[in-house]
């Protein structure tokens, strides 16, 4: 994992890639897993056991309590607005529509206006275990 003095000098630059990332592929909904792939592995570990990156490891999302990765630092507007929620299929769809909108300040930088991308990156990790 990050020290925190690598996550505050990595902010900046993941502020401004994965938006361009969210819009410029929006086009392309299909493959779920290379979906995942293109928007969400830069920060997010998908193989149980691997180690975290810059978020939280997502093998068994779907279902799974929010915030429950052991050790990763969430934000606090992460766990204010989240803390005791289930990751059902529709919260994953708020969230990857505008997590600024489901908790305003968290860290986590990206949007995807296109539904079928979307449902396309949840079916794919309804399969993730
Ligand atoms: C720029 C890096 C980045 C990208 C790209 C990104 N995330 Fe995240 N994600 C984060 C961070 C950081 C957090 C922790 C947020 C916090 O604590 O405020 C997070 C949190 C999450 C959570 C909550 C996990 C939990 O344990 O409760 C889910 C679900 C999630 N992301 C899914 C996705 C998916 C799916 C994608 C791709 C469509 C994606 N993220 C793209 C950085 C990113």
């Amino acid at each position: 994992m990050p020290s925190p003095n690598m996550r505050a000098a990595l902010m900046p630059a993941l502020l401004a890639a994965p938006m361009m990332l969210g819009t410029a592929l929006s086009a392309q909904a299909g493959n779920g897993e290379d979906l995942f792939k293109q928007q969400c592995a830069a920060c997010h570990a998908i193989q149980k056991d691997a180690p975290m990156g810059m978020g939280p490891n997502l093998a068994g999302i779907v279902g799974r309590a929010a915030g429950a990765m052991q050790g990763f630092p969430h934000s606090e507007e992460f766990t204010a607005a989240l803390n005791g929620r289930n990751w059902t299929p529709e919260l994953l769809d708020k969230w990857l529509e505008n997590p600024q909108q489901v908790a305003k300040g968290t860290y986590m930088m990206y949007q995807q206006s296109d539904p079928a991308v979307r449902s396309a990156i949840i079916e794919y990790l309804k399969n993730i275990k």
